[in-house]
């Protein structure tokens, strides 16, 4: 499949597009800096806090943020368990998944969470964070993802 442009200026903060790319859905996240603020913050709460598992993301998103960009987040949007879309759940204290919930995904096919990096909690059904696809800036506004 080509590689797919998108233009990042589209995306309010706090918001998340999705992209077909190669046949799967590619989501590209603006965080918000009280997003950013919160995923050190839960280290203990997840499988692979430090992005150490190499086949999950490229080299330069192998960092706090999981990105090049702390603000802007690319995943594929596809569950590591068995492959379901998880629901993006980005507000912090989310009703049913708890006061301590800092904003993520949520995968109603088994449970699985993921933090707002994509980040996998301990003990849940799929055991790797989301994979995040190659890209690269062309521009400050403009990535191309493949
Ligand atoms: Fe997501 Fe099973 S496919 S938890």
């Amino acid at each position: 499949g080509a590689p797919v442009e998108v233009n990042v200026t589209q995306i309010e903060p706090g918001q998340r597009i999705s992209v077909a790319w190669r046949g799967r859905p590619v989501w590209v996240v603006r965080r918000t800096p009280e997003m950013l603020e919160l995923l050190p913050e839960i280290h203990g709460r997840l499988r692979d806090p430090d992005s150490e598992v190499a086949a999950q993301q490229p080299e330069y998103a192998q960092n706090t943020y999981r990105s090049i960009k702390p603000e802007i987040l690319v995943l594929i949007g596809l569950c590591t368990h068995l492959g379901c879309s998880p629901a993006f759940r980005p507000e912090i204290g989310a009703a049913e998944l708890g006061s301590d919930w800092p904003g993520g995904w949520f995968c109603g096919c088994h449970g699985s969470r993921f933090d707002m990096a994509g980040r996998v909690y301990r003990n849940m059904p799929a055991a790797l964070n989301l994979e995040v696809p190659p890209h690269r800036y062309l521009s400050d506004d403009v990535i191309l993802v493949g």
